[in-house]
């Protein structure tokens, strides 16, 4: 029934190079000849060819057959001094006496080695159609992790952890774990009942499993969880049970149960987790203080700037700190894109995993260069929404999912207990794909805010008032046809142009597609013919130097193709920085009240984090009229 899989037992190292020669010798030529290649100057088999011959000595001179074998196909951390000591009238077994090799090793890091690239797994999924591959160098990877988890909660050689999957790359990676850390796996089939897979890990004496939350199997969904649940009852040995995610649906988690991920950033213990909010801003509250302490996290707290002493600093951080989960705002990444990829390049970046986004739209140009350069193409980019009132991540991809597809600029995803809708202008739900509206939701959650301090009436009217028994966040967001969300901005960002409405982020993210621009903000202002009419701010990369009558008529080209021509800016007005919160969004009020002539009304500049950017604004905006 369970297969033992220690690091250094004999009997591993036998069964595996059993199963190893099996399967060369059922596949013919190619294999015949690797055999014929490899064995006779190691075992004296010189003039041995063709299969018969090679198989009359495999019996006839066993012993110098398996020692070549296990000699040119495995990997032995101490050779074996003895090939076989066997004696079937007496039922003694024993092969390789006195070697020592690790069978994940065998599987993996040999082969890492030499092509990490290479595919290891093509998961076909239940799914028709969305098959996933892993290369060895990311089984490798997954592997270790999980062995360190395992031997973080105190397996060790010798135990025996059943796992009761279906069959996915974790699993895999789950067996493997268990061979690298010398401990047997129990593998139980995840269509058994919670009776028979009770009684297997009793057999077992297992005090570890690893399960799914739930299973998907012919279009169905299986309850594993759920039955490991019922199993538990009559197994008093366990003592803790790993769950997985291979859906989106939480389940209920007891004393016993942790949870193999953190589900955004994939955190993992031991991981140094750099959020570079100011503990000031709401990010700074959840991300850098209280989610990785409570988690029990090393967590960075960043007093710099990015560009300070030069705009290497992040990176230079990142390398010196070995940060695996890098936590910054769309405004910074921006910024630093504009001085170029050497400053990111200099460093070595190797311990990011995760790379996450917050606080604004993460345009495309941003999202593409924060995935290929900082992250080097391999880290996942998570761009996290969320609002201070809703306290924490509410929509993102989680990319330690099986169905990480992770879409640059989106959101994706609703986290756990977030049940998001979208309105219409008459307050109706739309219920459809591939549709904008209000970004509300429909159910409460534990992190959400309870009250504006002295004011609960505000919080009312704010946020429970516009849209009647629902939670409103006052931001705008379309889901796509696959129900990925994705944020359009403030919905008093949206303007209104001859009758059509426009989020003035869809036409920032094409003007930020020019290579010369760094960044940009689009407001509208009384047109009165249109109604609004779009004046767009653009700051250019360093070193650009172009006629800006030109660059104005490229950009107007690319917004008429991209979106419409009404979408087109009217003004164009060329900054050498934008007025921005210390927490680094844009201060769009200000730029609104700007263009309307309203500097009056420019309100409370406390949080600007520069106010002579906002004098420069005014005095570019009286220059272009
Ligand atoms: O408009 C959304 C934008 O920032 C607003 C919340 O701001 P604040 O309360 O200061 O919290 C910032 C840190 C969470 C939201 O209503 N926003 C936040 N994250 C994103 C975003 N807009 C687009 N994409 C995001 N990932």
């Amino acid at each position: 029934m369970w297969l033992p899989c220690g690091c250094t037992s004999k009997y591993v190292a036998s069964s595996f190079a059993r199963r190893t020669l099996a399967s060369y010798l059922h596949v013919s030529g190619r294999s015949r000849c690797n055999v014929a290649a490899f064995m006779p100057e190691a075992a004296g088999l010189e003039g041995v060819s063709g299969r018969a011959a090679l198989r009359e000595l495999s019996v006839s001179n066993s012993e110098s057959f398996w020692a070549a074998v296990a000699r040119h196909r495995l990997c032995w951390s101490t050779p074996f001094h003895t090939v076989q000591d066997c004696d079937l009238s007496r039922g003694k077994i024993k092969w390789f006496e006195g070697g020592k090799l690790n069978v994940s090793v065998n599987c993996l890091d040999r082969h890492v080695h030499t092509c990490p690239e290479r595919v290891a797994l093509i998961w076909e999924r239940d799914e028709r159609g969305s098959e996933m591959k892993y290369t060895y160098g990311e089984l490798l990877e997954m592997t270790c992790r999980l062995g360190n988890l395992l031997r973080r909660h105190g397996v060790k050689r010798g135990d025996c952890v059943t796992i009761y999957m279906p069959t996915c790359p974790l699993a895999v990676a789950s067996m493997l774990a268990c061979a690298r850390i010398g401990a047997a796996h129990n593998v139980v089939f995840a269509g058994f009942s919670a009776d028979a897979l009770a009684e297997r890990i009793r057999d077992a004496q297992s005090s570890t499993v690893i399960t799914v939350n739930q299973g998907v199997r012919g279009g169905k969904v299986t309850e594993l969880k759920k039955t490991v649940d019922t199993a538990m009852q009559s197994c008093p040995t366990v003592k803790q049970v790993f769950v997985a995610m291979r859906t989106d649906n939480p389940v209920t988690m007891t004393a016993r149960d942790i949870a193999m991920e953190e589900y955004v950033f994939s955190y993992h213990d031991g991981d140094v987790f750099g959020c570079v909010a100011d503990i000031g801003w709401i990010t700074g509250h959840s991300y850098v203080v209280y989610g990785p302490l409570a988690n029990g996290a090393t967590t960075v707290l960043f007093e710099s700037t990015p560009i300070y002493p030069d705009p290497g600093r992040y990176w230079d951080m990142v390398e010196r700190l070995k940060i695996n989960q890098f936590y910054g705002a769309p405004t910074a990444i921006r910024l630093l894109l504009k001085y170029g990829d050497q400053w990111v390049n200099k460093y070595d970046r190797s311990t990011l995993k995760t790379l996450g986004s917050v606080g604004e739209p993460i345009n495309t140009e941003a999202w593409e260069w924060y995935h290929r350069v900082v992250g080097d193409g391999r880290c996942p980019v998570v761009d996290t929404w969320w609002q201070t009132e809703t306290g924490g991540i509410c929509i993102a991809p989680r990319p330690s999912d099986p169905d990480a597809e992770i879409v640059p600029g989106m959101a994706m995803r609703p986290f756990f207990g977030i049940n998001p809708v979208l309105m219409d202008t008459e307050g109706e739900v739309l219920t459809s794909n591939n549709t904008s509206g209000a970004l509300c939701m429909a159910q409460p959650w534990p992190g959400m805010a309870r009250t504006i301090h002295n004011n609960h009436q505000r919080f009312i009217d704010t946020y429970f008032q516009p849209y009647p028994g629902y939670f409103f966040t006052g931001d705008g967001a379309y889901r796509s046809e696959e129900g990925y969300y994705q944020i359009t901005g403030r919905l008093d960002d949206v303007i209104n142009v001859s009758g059509h409405r426009i989020g003035t982020a869809e036409i920032e993210d094409v003007v930020n597609q020019c290579p010369a621009v760094a960044e940009s903000a689009v407001v509208g202002y009384t047109h009165s013919i249109k109604g609004q009419g779009v004046y767009a701010f653009v700051v250019l990369k360093k070193g650009i130097d172009v006629q800006e009558a030109d660059l104005s008529r490229q950009l107007n080209g690319m917004v008429s193709e991209k979106i419409a021509k009404y979408a087109s800016p009217d003004f164009i007005q060329f900054a050498k920085r934008l007025p921005k919160t210390r927490s680094g969004k844009i201060m769009r009020r200000v730029l609104r009240k700007v263009v309307e002539s309203d500097l009056e009304g420019l309100g409370d500049l406390s949080t600007l984090d520069d106010p002579a950017a906002v004098q420069e604004i005014i005095q570019g905006h009286e220059k272009l009229l």
